[in-house]
C-alpha cells in the first residue's frame, strides 16, 4: 500500500493496467467528452490550475480528470464515498496518468476523512465535489486554504441542497456551479443512469428475479422516476412513497400505487430509497416488514435507512454474500440490507454507464473551464451552468447518438415570437 501524501494512497499499484483497460473501454462510450478532451489538449484552458476532485472513483471520472490534465491542470482525486472506489481505476490514475488518488474501496470513515484532508494539502484553486464534502471542509477546519480557491463544481442533488443551505446563511465563500441542475445532467444521469445502475447493483449483489416482486421506490424525483420505470419494465409491481403531493400525483398517473412507507412496508419484497432525506425507512416500517425483505439505498448519504434502529431491533447480523447482510430480528424475522445502506449502484455495481456520464462530465469539464475564464467577475453564490453550454452538450450528444434536429423556418420563428396570431 502506498501512503505518501504526494503520491496518493491506493489499495494496489499492480491493478493499474487493468484500470487503464477499463478506463479506455469507458472512453469509447463518451463521444462528447472525447471532443472536449481534444479541444482541451489543443487549447490548454486550464494551464497550471490546481484541481481537487472528490468524486466517485470510476472509469468515467477517470476520463473527466484525464481531460482536465490534458487541459494543463494539476489534478488530484479522492473518493466521495467509502464504498464507491474502483481500486484498479485509483491505481491507473496514480501510476499511469499522473493523477495522485487517495481512495481505497471499503476504507473506514477515518481514512475517508483523512483522504479529503490529504488532497486539500496542495491548496486547490478549483474543487469538484459530489456531495459537497470538500466545500464543507474548506468552510470549517480547512478554511485557511480558502484564499487559493477561485471556484468549484457540484455533481449531485444532495450536494446542491447543502450548498444552497450554506449560501442562504450567507456563508458560502466562493462561486460554485451546480452541475446537477443542468438539464443535460439530472434529466439523464439521475433518471436513466440511476434507474439502470441501481437495479444493476441490486441484481449483482443478490441475483434476485425482479419480475413479479413488489418493489418499493421511496422518493419520486429524478432518480425515483427512472428507478420505478426500469423496475416496472422488468415486471415488478411498483409502489411509490412520496412527501410531495405533485410528485406523488405524477407517480399515480404513471401507473404506480402511492402510500406511506409503513403501509408499503407490509407488502414490499425489495425497497430502494432515493430521496436524499434521512430515516426514510424507519422503526415502524421494520416492525411490519416481511421476513426476507431486501433493503437498499441509492440516495447520496447512508442516512436513508435507519440502520441504528434496525441494529437495536436485531440479535445480530451476518454477511451472506459480498455487500449482502442479514439482520436477525428478535421476533425471528430477518431483513436483508445491501452495501451497508450506502449507494447500492456504486457499492455493488459500477455506477452509471459511461454513455450517460458522458453528458454529466462534459457539463463538469465545461463548468470548470467557464469558472476559470470568468473567475474575476463571479460572486460567492451557486450558479447554474449557462444555458448555451447545457444546450451545446445536448446537441453534441444528440449528434453522437444519430439524432438530428428540425430547424424552424423564419415564418415559424416570427409566429412563435408574436402575440397577434390567434383564431
Ligand atoms: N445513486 C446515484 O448514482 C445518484 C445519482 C444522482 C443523484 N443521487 C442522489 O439521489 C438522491 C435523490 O436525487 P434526485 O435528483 O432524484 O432528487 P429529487 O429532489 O428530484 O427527488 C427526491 C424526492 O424525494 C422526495 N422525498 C423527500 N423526503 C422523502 C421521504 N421521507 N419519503 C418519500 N419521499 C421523500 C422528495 O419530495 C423528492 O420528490 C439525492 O441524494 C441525490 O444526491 C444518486
Amino acid at each position: 500500500m502506498t501512503t505518501s501524501a504526494t503520491e496518493g494512497h491506493i489499495a494496489d499499484h499492480k491493478l493499474a493496467q487493468h484500470g487503464v483497460q477499463r478506463i479506455e473501454w469507458a472512453a469509447r462510450e463518451m463521444p462528447v467528452m472525447r471532443q472536449i478532451r481534444e479541444r482541451f489538449k489543443r487549447d490548454r484552458p486550464m494551464e497550471g490550475i490546481r484541481v481537487a476532485g472528490c468524486l466517485h472513483v470510476t472509469t468515467e471520472t477517470a476520463n473527466l480528470l484525464i481531460a482536465l490534465k490534458e487541459a494543463g491542470a494539476d489534478v488530484r482525486l479522492t473518493a466521495s464515498n467509502p464504498l464507491s472506489t474502483q481500486d484498479d481505476v485509483a491505481a491507473a490514475l496514480t501510476v499511469e496518468y499522473g493523477i495522485p488518488t487517495y481512495a481505497i474501496k471499503g476504507e473506514d470513515n477515518d481514512t475517508y476523512h483523512q483522504h479529503l484532508r490529504d488532497i486539500l494539502q496542495f491548496n486547490p484553486q478549483l474543487t469538484m465535489d459530489d456531495g459537497a464534502d470538500l466545500v464543507a471542509l474548506l468552510h470549517t477546519t480547512e478554511s485557511d486554504r480558502l484564499e487559493h480557491v477561485v471556484g468549484g463544481t457540484e455533481e449531485t442533488t444532495t450536494g446542491v441542497i447543502r450548498l444552497r443551505a450554506l449560501s442562504a446563511e450567507g456563508k458560502l465563500r466562493y462561486p460554485i456551479v451546480a452541475v446537477n441542475d443542468a438539464d443535460t445532467k439530472h434529466f439523464f444521469d439521475n433518471r436513466y443512469g440511476t434507474g439502470q445502475s441501481t437495479l444493476d447493483g441490486v441484481i449483482r449483489a443478490t441475483n434476485v428475479l425482479i419480475a413479479g416482486k413488489t418493489f418499493i421506490v421511496a422518493g419520486y424525483g429524478w432518480c425515483g422516476k427512472g428507478l420505478a420505470m426500469r423496475a416496472a419494465g422488468m415486471g415488478a409491481h411498483v409502489i411509490v412513497t412520496e412527501v410531495n403531493p405533485i410528485r406523488a400525483l405524477e407517480a399515480v398517473m404513471d401507473g404506480y400505487r402511492v402510500m406511506p412507507m409503513v403501509e408499503a412496508a407490509r407488502q414490499g419484497d425489495i425497497f430502494v430509497t432515493v430521496t436524499g432525506d434521512m430515516n426514510v425507512i424507519d422503526t415502524g416500517a421494520f416492525q411490519v416488514m416481511k421476513s426476507g425483505a431486501i433493503l437498499a439505498n441509492s440516495g447520496h448519504f447512508d442516512s436513508e435507512i435507519n440502520l441504528p434502529s434496525l441494529t437495536s431491533m436485531s440479535e445480530g447480523k451476518k454477511e451472506l454474500r459480498p455487500f449482502v447482510e442479514e439482520y436477525r430480528l428478535q421476533d425471528g424475522r430477518n431483513i436483508i440490507v445491501l452495501t451497508e445502506g450506502r449507494l447500492v449502484n456504486l457499492g455493488a455495481a459500477e455506477g452509471h454507464p459511461a454513455d450517460v456520464m458522458d453528458m454529466s462530465f462534459a457539463d463538469q469539464a465545461l463548468a470548470a473551464e467557464w469558472l476559470i475564464e470568468n473567475a474575476e467577475n463571479l460572486h460567492s453564490q451557486v450558479y447554474k451552468l449557462p444555458d448555451e453550454l447545457d444546450n451545446e452538450v445536448a446537441r453534441l450528444k444528440l449528434e453522437a447518438m444519430g439524432g438530428s434536429l428540425e430547424v424552424m423556418t423564419p415564418e415559424q420563428v416570427g409566429y412563435l415570437g408574436s402575440w397577434e396570431h390567434g383564431t
